[in-house]
């Protein structure tokens, strides 16, 4: 059995009061909008790892092959000692990666998800001797504190999340990824790439109904962190290509005029009938976006690999 821990960088509130302010500015300015973060709860990360599996849901096993292909590659390249991975959720597919990074010391998963981070940290040092896990609770959109662990640093962000940030929370994000790291330590990132919106909407709307489930699975959560009566099923679940921002959008469409109450807020939220609540953007990448986007947060572009059929992308970054 190797070493684990779990730290909470956050104290037990500072993460109420995150969901409060995130809740009242959200839903007090139109559009409505909530921060995708809060999807995930035990019930939400359980339905994301089914969305995962979905016909329909090509991401997660296009990462997936990329990273089969490639974790050799990785490891000779970044010489990495130290994986910290940022929303690492199952940490299913980080497996292929530990397997290659043979001068591996220490593994640190970071996830807001203390749940998920509890049960895949402890799996993890169980199953692999000699590794250090370091579990940290943490919002990676917020400053992570990381532990002193031996250099070179390799940072993993995969799944395609860095989608879920606003540009110019992007921006603010690769930069402060870009400060974790010394010059030579490395940012392996994942992103989904544009392709034929038709694709993209069934991956966000699968037949099957578990991304509704999951969508709705936001009010559930405000239901009971702050008392709100939101009637879920009465919302409808949306998914939407924005071609000129290029991103899918999710939204909760109210059926029905109605007023939600948010006790723990002391707001009550008017929605008119057909009135829809943003809950994810989703951006999709090019090539050349991601290269310039990198660039400006100080992290250079050395490896680019894709899927067999160009569907997702894997990068991998250093720090100069
Ligand atoms: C894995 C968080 C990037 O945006 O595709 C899946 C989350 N949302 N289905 C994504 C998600 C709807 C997902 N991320």
């Amino acid at each position: 059995m190797s070493p684990f821990r779990l730290t909470r960088t956050l104290p037990e509130d500072a993460t109420g009061a995150a969901l409060r302010a995130d809740v009242l500015a959200g839903l007090t300015r139109r559009p409505r909008s909530l921060p995708p973060k809060w999807f995930y709860d035990a019930r939400g990360s359980e339905l994301f790892d089914e969305i995962t599996a979905l016909p329909e849901y090509y991401p997660t096993r296009a990462e997936r092959e990329i990273l089969l292909a490639r974790a050799g590659e990785i490891a000779a390249a970044t010489g990495a000692r130290t994986l910290v991975e940022l929303g690492s959720g199952s940490s299913d597919k980080t497996r292929h990666l530990l397997d290659e990074l043979d001068r591996l010391h220490t593994y640190v998963p970071v996830d807001v998800s203390e749940s998920a981070l509890a049960a895949a940290g402890s799996a993890l040092a169980a199953e692999r001797p000699g590794l250090h896990v370091h579990a940290l609770v943490a919002d990676f959109t917020s400053e992570v504190a990381l532990p002193d662990t031996p250099g070179p640093r390799l940072v993993a962000f995969l799944g395609g999340t860095v989608g879920n940030l606003l540009p110019a929370e992007r921006a603010a994000f690769l930069t402060s990824v870009r400060a974790l790291l010394e010059p030579g330590d490395a940012l392996l990132l994942g992103t989904d790439l544009v392709k034929d919106p038709a694709v993209l909407l069934a991956a966000y709307d699968d037949a099957a109904g578990v991304t509704a489930a999951f969508n709705r699975n936001v009010l559930r959560v405000l239901d009971r962190e702050l008392g709100a009566d939101f009637d879920a099923e009465a919302f409808g679940h949306v998914a939407v290509w924005d071609a000129e921002r290029e991103w899918i959008e999710m939204r909760l469409r109210s059926h029905g005029a109605r007023t939600v109450k948010i006790p723990a807020l002391d707001l009550a939220v008017d929605f008119a009938d057909g009135e829809e609540l943003r809950t994810e953007v989703s951006a999709k990448f090019r090539p050349e976006g991601v290269a310039a986007e990198l660039a400006a947060a100080g992290l250079e572009r050395t490896h680019w690999w894709t899927d067999r059929e160009d569907r997702f992308a894997l990068s991998l970054s250093v720090a100069r």
